[in-house]
């Protein structure tokens, strides 16, 4: 069987997982989408034409290829549509498309839900997450808790489908309408409304469902390989993310197997991705956050503008630090990563002097591990290694045309983590990769 290769996010998200996945994507049979939801955004650019996908597979940019959504995967049919729409309007051919009848449906209530959770939160003592408000938590909520959830094959079963949601509109619009304030008519469900909703999402998407562990399973049998595209990242994730701030799937690689429906032993190679520096959108602790003193808020906004540091999905900036390596570590350990891609490496281009936390100081005492909890990151100092910096790498497309201060960074990474680079980016086109090791 040939390799298989599970790309995974190392950091706190939008460490450039869509541009590796896309390079990948000629030397894989299929990619499959294996967790998260409308809440991912990942950008491919190729000679200057960029792409975001949310809930499609980057590999759909690869004429013919297999794109697969898999079980794991929250799906909102109506971001679906319109990611369809665009893709089409542009002249991309989706008819490679497949989407497991095992997927859960996003549906009104779960965004509508989402969004007044966050509103209680930061009402209330607690603070809010900052979710991305897309449905993702609650969704997998009702996944969990299986009464009234609603899976993408049960948009092809008319009667079953009409049946449950007579119930779960009646219970849905009981509890939001409790909760949602004097504006009642935002949180009433209309059976017969909701019923003809899914259906036309049914027609709409019929041809692309199918049963998709059932066919990567084929696929694995017949030799073929597989690219399990991981959608945000394994400190946002579920158990081993700074919980509560985290996402509510399996990110790190081991959420691969069930969220496609293939063995653990199936998944091959591991591949972490992660930024040169390190961002974060929404709540909870970043070490080494640029926000101590007004000359680190400026290197951060120098960071943020150069590396156009703005949600793909909600526009939001990013918080931004130096690398953390202590982080990098503990992910590329949990996740198994066999090789690292450094990406967005030219955006530090031009900063004089380059820190990079490779422990840090907690409650006294020095450490290089972390523990993954969120009041844990916050009351951890990091210990700062200073390099030189370095100037434009845009036009790198060779290791022997990085200077030799980006090489001793990018040492500092392999020594640090005990992994090798694999590949480093310099820029967001697909050309401007460099297969490193
Ligand atoms: P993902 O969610 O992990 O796929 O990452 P995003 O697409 O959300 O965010 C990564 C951003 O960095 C996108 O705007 C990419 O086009 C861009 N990008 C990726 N690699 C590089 C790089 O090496 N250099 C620069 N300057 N931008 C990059
Ligand atoms: P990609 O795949 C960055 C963050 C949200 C929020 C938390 C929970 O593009 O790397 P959710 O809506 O999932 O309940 O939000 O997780 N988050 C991401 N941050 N990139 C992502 O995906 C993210 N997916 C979720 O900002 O803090
Ligand atoms: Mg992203």
């Amino acid at each position: 069987m040939s390799t298989s290769t599970v790309v995974v996010g190392l950091q706190w998200g939008d460490e450039g997982k869509g541009k590796i996945v896309d390079l990948l994507a000629d030397r894989h049979d299929a990619v499959v989408r294996y967790n998260g939801g409308a809440n991912a955004g990942h950008s491919v650019v190729i000679k200057g034409e960029r792409f975001a996908l949310h809930l499609i597979p980057s590999g759909i940019l690869h004429k013919g290829k297999a794109a697969v959504v898999g079980n794991g995967v929250v799906i909102d049919p109506d971001w679906l549509a319109r990611e369809l729409d665009g893709l089409h309007a542009r002249g991309v051919d989706t008819s490679s498309l497949v989407i497991s009848d095992r997927a859960h449906v996003v549906m009104p209530w779960h965004k509508a839900e989402d969004e007044l959770r966050e509103k209680w939160l930061s009402e209330g003592s607690l603070e809010p997450i900052g979710t991305t408000k897309r449905g993702i938590g609650p969704c997998y909520a009702d996944k969990a808790t299986r009464g009234c959830a609603v899976r993408v094959g049960d948009l092809l079963t008319p009667g079953p489908l009409a049946k449950r949601l007579e119930s779960i509109c009646r219970l849905k619009t009981a509890m939001l309408s409790s909760i949602g304030g004097p504006d009642k008519a935002a949180y009433t469900y209309d059976h017969k409304a909701t019923v003809d909703l899914c259906l036309a999402w049914g027609q709409r998407f019929k041809q692309y469902i199918q049963d998709t562990s059932a066919m990567l399973l084929d696929l694995q049998q017949a030799g073929k390989s597989i690219l399990f595209e991981g959608a945000n990242a394994t400190l946002l994730d579920v158990d081993h993310g700074t919980y509560p701030y985290v996402t509510s799937s399996t990110c790190s690689s081991q959420g691969a197997a069930p969220g496609a429906g293939v063995p653990a032993a199936s998944l091959g190679d591991v591949l972490g991705i992660m930024k040169a520096y390190s961002t974060r959108v929404g709540g909870g602790p970043l070490p080494t956050e640029l926000i101590a003193t007004e000359a680190d808020c400026a290197m951060g906004d120098r960071i943020r503008q150069k590396g156009r540091e703005f949600g793909t999905t909600t526009g939001r900036p990013r918080r931004v630090g130096w690398l953390d390596l202590v982080v990098v570590k503990y992910s590329a350990r949990l996740n198994g990563a066999k090789g690292l891609s450094v990406m967005l490496l030219d955006v530090l281009g031009g900063i004089e002097q380059l820190n990079v936390a490779t422990s840090y100081m907690i409650d006294g005492h020095p450490t290089d591990r972390i523990t993954p909890h969120a009041d844990w990151l916050a009351r951890a100092k990091p210990i700062y290694q200073t390099l030189p910096g370095f100037g434009d790498l845009t036009k790198a497309r060779k290791k022997s045309e990085l200077p030799r201060s980006a090489i001793a960074y990018l040492d500092l990474i392999e020594a640090t983590v005990g992994v090798p680079v694999r590949f480093v980016s310099v820029g967001p086109d697909r050309e401007q990769t460099i297969e490193y090791s």
